[in-house]
C-alpha cells in the first residue's frame, strides 16, 4: 500500500462545501436606526484598554518603529487614547522612551532633576539640554533643598565654572511646599500669588520630595481627557516579544511605570506566547499585559487561560502585512474580531482589533463586531510624531512605514545588533565576530511603504474619533457599549462597496 493511500481518510478529503465566510470591513456596513442623539458631541467614546486601564477614546497607536515612540504615545495619550511603545531598539532605549513620556506631565513630579552644590554651570546647560527642562534644583549630599538654579539665572552668563551656589535662588528665598500636605490646588494658589512657575515640595527635614510646575497644571486643563495614572502621568504601553530578552525586559518596563506590556508576536497562537504570557504575569502579577495576536476563539481563549489581561486580534489583516499572501494563513478581519469577542466578553477581558483601519467607518464597524479598542499603525505613520523623516516623491510629501517584519525592518534589527552577515562574506569566515544571520534565508511578512505626510497626528486621531461619534448616531448609540449592543451589520456586495465610495465625480482635483 502507498504512503499516500494509508493517510486517514480526514486528511485528505476536506468539506469545502460547507466553508465559513470570512468577512472583511468592506463586506458590511452598519445599518442606520432610530437616534436620539441631538449632537455629535453628546457621543461618548470612552472605553477600557483593559479592566485597570480606562481610555477616553477607543484608539491606540501599534508598537511599529515608524509609528510608536514616546512623542506619538504623549500626542495619542493626551488624546485620550494610549501608545505602545516598539520593542526593536536596545533595553535601555526602551525604558527611557517610557520614562519620556510618564516624565511629560504629571500632578506632581516625584524626582525632579538635580545637581549638588558642588555642580558648575556647564553641568546646569547640560542637564537642562538633555532633559529639556528650563529649571534644575539644587540639593546637598543629604538631599536636602539649597536652591533652584533656572534659565532666567543663567542667561547671561558666560563662565562655564560659575559655581551653582553663586547663580541660584537661595533656600531661604524660595517658596515651597509641603510634601504629601500641599494639594495641587493649593500648590495653583501659591504659584499664582507668588508669581512663581516651579513649587519644589519639601519635607519636614527639607528633604526634597517633589516638584509641582505651573506648565504641568495647565496641561492638565489643556488635555482635560488625556489617559493617565493616578498620580496623573501619561499612560504608555510598550511591546515586548516571546525570545531573549523578553522577561528582562519587561521587569524594566515595569521598574520604569509601564502601564501596560504589549506581547509582539504576529502568531499569538503558539506555544511560544502562551508560556510566555505565563510567565509574565507570573513574575509582574501587577502589570497588565495584552497578548495576541490571535484571530480565532480558540487562540483568545489560549491566551485568556495563560492569563492575559486583553487580547489583541489581528492576522494578516495590516495594511503593510503580506502573512496571508506568504502563509495563505489569517482571518478576514471582522469576523476574527467577531469570533474572538464572546470569549473575552464571557471572561470579562478586552479586546483589541489590530491592523485594517482605514477610516473611522472601520472603528465603527469594529466595535460593533465586539471590540473594547483599535490599534492603528500606518494610519498614524504619516504624522509629524511617528519617528523617521519626511520624504518626497515630486513635490509631494510622504513618511516610511513598514512591517515589523518586513526585509527592511529585519535588516536594520540586524544591524543594530551586529547580526548582519555582511554580503559577500563566505560562509564560515569570521563566524565568531558575526552571530550572522543571512538575509537572504528571511521570509518577510510586510513590506516598506510610504503614505502621504499629514502634519500632527492629534488632527488625524480628532477626524476619526469625530467620525466614530457621528457612527454612533447612525447607530443610535450614546456610548461604545450601546453601539456594540444596538449596532447591526448588513451584508454588502461589490456594487455597494462602489456606491458607498465616492462615484462618478473626478476627486483629484
Ligand atoms: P495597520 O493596518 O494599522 O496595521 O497599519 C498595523 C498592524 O499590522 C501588524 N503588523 C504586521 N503584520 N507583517 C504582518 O503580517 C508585518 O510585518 C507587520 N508589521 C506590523 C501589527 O499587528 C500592527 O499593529
Amino acid at each position: 500500500m502507498s504512503a499516500y493511500r494509508r493517510e486517514s481518510p480526514t486528511l485528505r478529503y476536506k468539506d469545502l462545501a460547507n466553508l465559513r465566510t470570512g468577512l472583511a470591513f468592506d463586506d458590511v456596513l452598519l445599518v442606520p436606526r432610530y437616534s436620539k442623539i441631538n449632537s455629535r458631541r453628546d457621543a461618548d467614546t470612552s472605553t477600557r484598554l483593559t479592566s485597570n486601564i480606562a481610555l477616553s477614546i477607543p484608539i491606540i497607536s501599534a508598537n511599529m518603529d515608524t509609528v510608536t515612540e514616546a512623542s506619538m504615545a504623549v500626542a495619542i495619550a493626551r488624546e485620550g487614547g494610549v501608545g505602545v511603545i516598539h520593542r526593536f531598539m536596545r533595553l535601555e532605549e526602551q525604558v527611557a522612551q517610557v520614562q519620556k513620556v510618564k516624565r511629560m506631565e504629571s500632578i506632581v513630579i516625584e524626582t525632579p532633576y538635580s545637581l549638588g552644590v558642588e555642580a558648575k554651570l556647564s553641568d546646569v546647560r547640560r542637564l537642562m539640554r538633555e532633559k529639556n527642562v528650563g529649571g534644575i534644583l539644587i540639593v546637598n549630599d543629604q538631599g536636602r533643598l539649597e536652591g533652584i538654579i533656572t534659565t532666567r539665572d543663567i542667561r547671561f552668563v558666560t563662565n562655564p565654572n560659575a559655581s551653582v551656589s553663586t547663580l541660584m535662588t537661595k533656600r531661604k528665598d524660595l517658596v515651597v511646599g509641603t510634601w504629601s500636605k500641599t494639594t495641587i490646588e493649593q500648590a495653583q494658589d501659591i504659584m499664582q500669588d507668588t508669581r512663581i512657575e516651579k513649587l519644589p515640595l519639601v519635607d519636614s527635614k527639607n528633604r526634597l520630595r517633589g516638584l509641582v510646575t505651573a506648565k504641568d497644571i495647565l496641561k492638565r486643563k489643556e488635555y482635560p481627557r488625556a489617559t493617565k495614572d493616578s498620580k496623573g502621568r501619561l499612560r504608555v504601553g510598550a511591546a515586548v516579544g516571546v525570545k531573549g530578552d523578553y522577561l528582562e525586559r519587561a521587569e524594566k518596563l515595569a521598574e520604569a511605570d509601564v502601564d501596560v506590556l504589549v506581547l509582539d508576536i504576529a502568531h499569538g497562537h503558539s506555544q511560544h506566547a502562551i508560556d510566555a504570557t505565563k510567565k509574565i504575569k507570573k513574575t509582574l502579577p501587577e502589570t497588565d499585559l495584552i497578548a495576541g495576536n490571535v484571530a480565532t476563539r480558540e487562540g483568545a481563549r489560549d491566551l485568556i487561560n495563560a492569563g492575559a489581561d486583553s487580547i489583541k486580534v489581528g492576522v494578516g489583516s495590516g495594511s503593510i502585512c503580506i502573512t496571508r499572501i506568504v502563509t495563505g494563513s489569517g482571518i478576514p478581519q471582522l469576523t476574527a474580531i467577531s469570533d474572538c469577542s464572546r470569549i473575552a466578553r464571557d471572561n470579562g477581558i478586552t479586546l483589541i482589533a489590530d491592523g485594517g483601519i482605514r477610516n473611522s467607518g472601520d472603528i465603527a464597524k469594529s466595535v460593533v463586531a465586539g471590540a473594547d479598542t483599535v490599534m492603528i499603525g500606518s494610519l498614524l505613520a504619516g504624522t509629524d510624531e511617528s519617528p523617521g523623516e519626511i520624504v518626497f516623491r515630486g513635490n509631494q510629501r510622504y513618511k516610511v512605514t513598514r512591517g515589523m517584519a518586513s526585509m527592511a525592518a529585519r535588516r536594520d534589527q540586524l544591524e543594530k545588533e551586529g547580526r548582519l552577515k555582511p554580503e559577500g562574506m563566505r560562509e564560515g569566515e569570521d563566524v565568531e565576530n558575526h552571530a550572522e544571520v543571512d538575509l537572504s534565508d528571511y521570509v518577510p511578512e510586510g513590506v516598506e511603504a510610504i503614505v502621504p505626510y499629514k502634519g500632527g497626528a492629534v488632527s488625524v486621531i480628532r477626524q476619526l474619533v469625530g467620525g466614530l461619534r457621528s457612527g454612533m448616531s447612525y447607530c443610535g448609540a450614546s456610548n461604545l457599549k450601546q453601539m456594540r449592543a444596538n449596532g447591526k451589520f448588513i451584508r454588502i456586495t461589490n456594487v455597494g462597496i462602489a456606491e458607498s465610495n465616492p462615484h462618478d465625480v473626478i476627486t483629484d482635483i
